[in-house]
């Protein structure tokens, strides 16, 4: 357990890892780009009724007007480590992965618990296109259109109590549909995350239904998952199937296999590095990747009233 709590292979220093470049060019980029995109369409297609939902208007409140990263990229380079922790091959392990149906629950310290259909809501909340800045704590960006709704629209219905001070997310744990839950044994599932809830009702915390106009791809979360910029992206917790109000700030997965790697907050800040790694930088993905200055709260300086 120890050696899995301190070395899980994202752990592995970015200078170490094979730049994706030369591995899709080794690889074959076209052969496996094309298989790639195959599977990332069969995961993405929901049932009919779905099909008006997307693509959604783009708000422009939430438009930094900068290049887009590559969709085949953003679908195809993933952290899902309930299929995997090779982020080229999540999406070859998610087509058992059934995601429609899918409900969700809403509970814990509020005075109208419910629970949900993810499709349903999308329905009845109605969505938007955001362009977000997105950081991964393994320097790493991307920036990407999601699709979804403002999380605080799905919080309010439930009515949180007072004394509900965070808000803890749950990931669906399907170990006959998610291969890779097995082979991680000693990791605390399924994957949680938390916010504070004046993160969570902020109005950049956001529920992604989907990606580039399209229904979220099983890789990337489907149906629903969160996107909080300006935070590393492994608080944007995936196919979330529980949301809970507490008093207490929760457990979450990488919290509790290494905190001091992993804080609670973990506000994206260029001035705090890793314990293994600078935070200076970053490496945004793509064919053509650059090596971009990382800026603190990743740019979306709106939220640092939340920090003083
Ligand atoms: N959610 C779950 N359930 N499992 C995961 O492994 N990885 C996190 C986050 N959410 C992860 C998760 C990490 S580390 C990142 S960087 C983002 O998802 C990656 O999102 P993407 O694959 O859409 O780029």
């Amino acid at each position: 357990m120890a050696n899995v709590i301190l070395k899980p292979e994202w752990h592995v220093p970015e200078k170490e890892i094979t730049p994706v470049k030369d591995y899709f060019s080794r690889r074959d980029f076209v052969k496996t780009m094309g298989l790639g995109v195959g599977l990332a369409s069969v995961g993405s297609v929901q049932a009919g009724a779905q099909a008006k939902l997307f693509p959604a208007r783009r708000n422009p409140k939430y438009n930094p007007k900068i290049a887009l990263t590559n969709k085949q990229w953003a679908t195809g380079y993933n952290n899902f480590y309930e299929f995997t922790t090779s982020k080229e091959y999540v999406r070859f392990l998610v087509g058992k992965f059934k995601t429609n149906p899918w409900q969700v629950e809403v509970s814990g310290l509020c005075n109208k618990p419910f629970k949900f259909d993810a499709h349903e809501m999308m329905q009845k909340i109605g969505l938007e296109e955001r362009v977000y800045r997105f950081r991964c704590v393994e320097a790493w960006s991307m920036i990407v259109p999601w699709t979804g709704y403002q999380l605080n629209k799905l919080l309010k219905m439930a009515e949180p109590k007072n004394d509900a001070k965070y808000v803890k997310f749950y990931t669906a744990m399907k170990p006959k549909e998610m291969p890779g839950l097995a082979r991680l044994p000693s990791y605390p599932w399924p994957y949680t995350e938390g916010l504070r809830i004046d993160e969570a009702m902020h109005q950049l915390t956001f529920m992604a239904t989907g990606i580039y106009g399209e229904a979220m791809p099983k890789q990337n979360g489907a149906p629903l998952r969160l996107v909080v910029p300006w935070k590393y992206g492994y608080k944007s917790i995936k196919s979330i199937v529980k949301i809970e109000f507490t008093n207490k700030q929760p457990d979450t997965l990488w919290n509790s296999l290494a905190p001091k790697e992993y804080p609670f907050e973990s506000n994206v800040n260029p001035a705090v590095p890793h314990p293994r790694w600078s935070q200076a930088s970053e490496r945004m993905i793509g064919p053509n990747p650059i090596r971009v200055k990382t800026v603190k709260y990743n740019g979306y300086s709106q939220v640092a009233g939340l920090y003083k």
